[in-house]
């Protein structure tokens, strides 16, 4: 084989290996976090020394309505793997209303955004009814909102009893009168 020729593959395999990182690299990006993340062990333990689960499904990830977004587009401060040492002070929460403004801005007219000023926690997060990394359509029935699971989502807090009867909210299991106010246009 003439120099030449090795030169022209050389070059060629450097820019297919090129082209090959610039279009994987959101991809990319997420493999570095599931390297770490897609371990069903990985945990870490908050400061009332619970241990919480930091494991995220690679197969569910990717078969959400999310699954073509980079790790980072919800977890805007975190793109390497600098945070894995610890020590965070603010841990900063995942901001869905960034991309669904108009959701958002229903959820805010309602109660379910109202914030507990002892823990400064909202009555219901946009996960606590979608879900984290598995949200998926609503007609679709693996959502946590989908009609065949959406009791259970809403029972997790409202079949307490106590619960409803010191917040006055009438019927126990308030799916039914929900399904015309879903984000809380009820609750102005
Ligand atoms: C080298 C392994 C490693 C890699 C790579 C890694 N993480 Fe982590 N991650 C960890 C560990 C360990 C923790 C727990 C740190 C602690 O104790 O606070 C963590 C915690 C987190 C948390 C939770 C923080 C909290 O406040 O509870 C998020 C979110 C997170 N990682 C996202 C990501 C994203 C996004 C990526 C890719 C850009 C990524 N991680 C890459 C190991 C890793
Ligand atoms: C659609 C937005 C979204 C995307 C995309 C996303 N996350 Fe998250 N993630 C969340 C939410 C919401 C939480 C709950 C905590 C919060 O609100 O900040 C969370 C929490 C976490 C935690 C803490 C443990 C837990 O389950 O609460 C880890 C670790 C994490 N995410 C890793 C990842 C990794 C790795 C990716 C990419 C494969 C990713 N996330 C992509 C929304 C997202
Ligand atoms: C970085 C932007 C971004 C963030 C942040 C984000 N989403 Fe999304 N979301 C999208 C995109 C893009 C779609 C897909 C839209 C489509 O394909 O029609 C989507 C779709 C959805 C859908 C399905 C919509 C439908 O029409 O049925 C739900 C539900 C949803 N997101 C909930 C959430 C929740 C809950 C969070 C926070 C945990 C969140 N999203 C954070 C971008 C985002
Ligand atoms: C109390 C539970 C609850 C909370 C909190 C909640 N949602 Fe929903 N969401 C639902 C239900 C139920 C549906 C399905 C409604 C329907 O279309 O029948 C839904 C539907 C959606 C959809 C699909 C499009 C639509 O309008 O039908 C998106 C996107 C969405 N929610 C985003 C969000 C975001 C972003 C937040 C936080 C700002 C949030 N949700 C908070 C219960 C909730
Ligand atoms: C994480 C806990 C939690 C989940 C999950 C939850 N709720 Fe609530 N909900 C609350 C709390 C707390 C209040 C009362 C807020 C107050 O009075 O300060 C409330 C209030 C309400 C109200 C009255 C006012 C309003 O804003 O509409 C209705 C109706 C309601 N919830 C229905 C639902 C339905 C339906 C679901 C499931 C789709 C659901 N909730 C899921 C905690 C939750």
């Amino acid at each position: 084989m003439k120099s030449t020729d090795l030169v022209l593959r050389g070059i060629l395999l450097a820019l297919i290996l090129l082209l090959g990182f610039v279009s994987d690299s959101r991809a990319g990006n997420n493999s570095l976090c599931f390297g770490c993340h897609q371990d069903a062990d990985l945990s870490r333990v908050d400061a009332a020394g619970k241990k919480i689960s930091l494991y995220v499904s690679e197969v569910r990830f990717k078969s959400s309505v999310h699954g073509d977004l980079s790790c980072s587009d919800c977890h805007t401060r975190i793109k390497d793997d600098a945070h894995s040492a610890g020590g965070q002070k603010i841990r900063e929460r995942v901001n869905c209303g960034a991309c669904h403004e108009e959701q958002n801005r229903e959820y805010l007219k309602g109660l379910h955004a109202k914030t507990d000023p002892k823990t400064s926690t909202r009555a219901a997060t946009c996960s606590d009814c979608h879900g984290k990394h598995a949200v998926y359509r609503a007609n679709d029935p693996r959502s946590m909102v989908h009609p065949s699971q959406v009791g259970k989502t809403c029972d997790r807090c409202h079949s307490d009893r106590d619960f409803t009867r010191l917040h006055a909210l009438g019927p126990t299991s308030p799916g039914e009168l929900f399904k015309e106010s879903v984000h809380g246009k009820q609750g102005k």
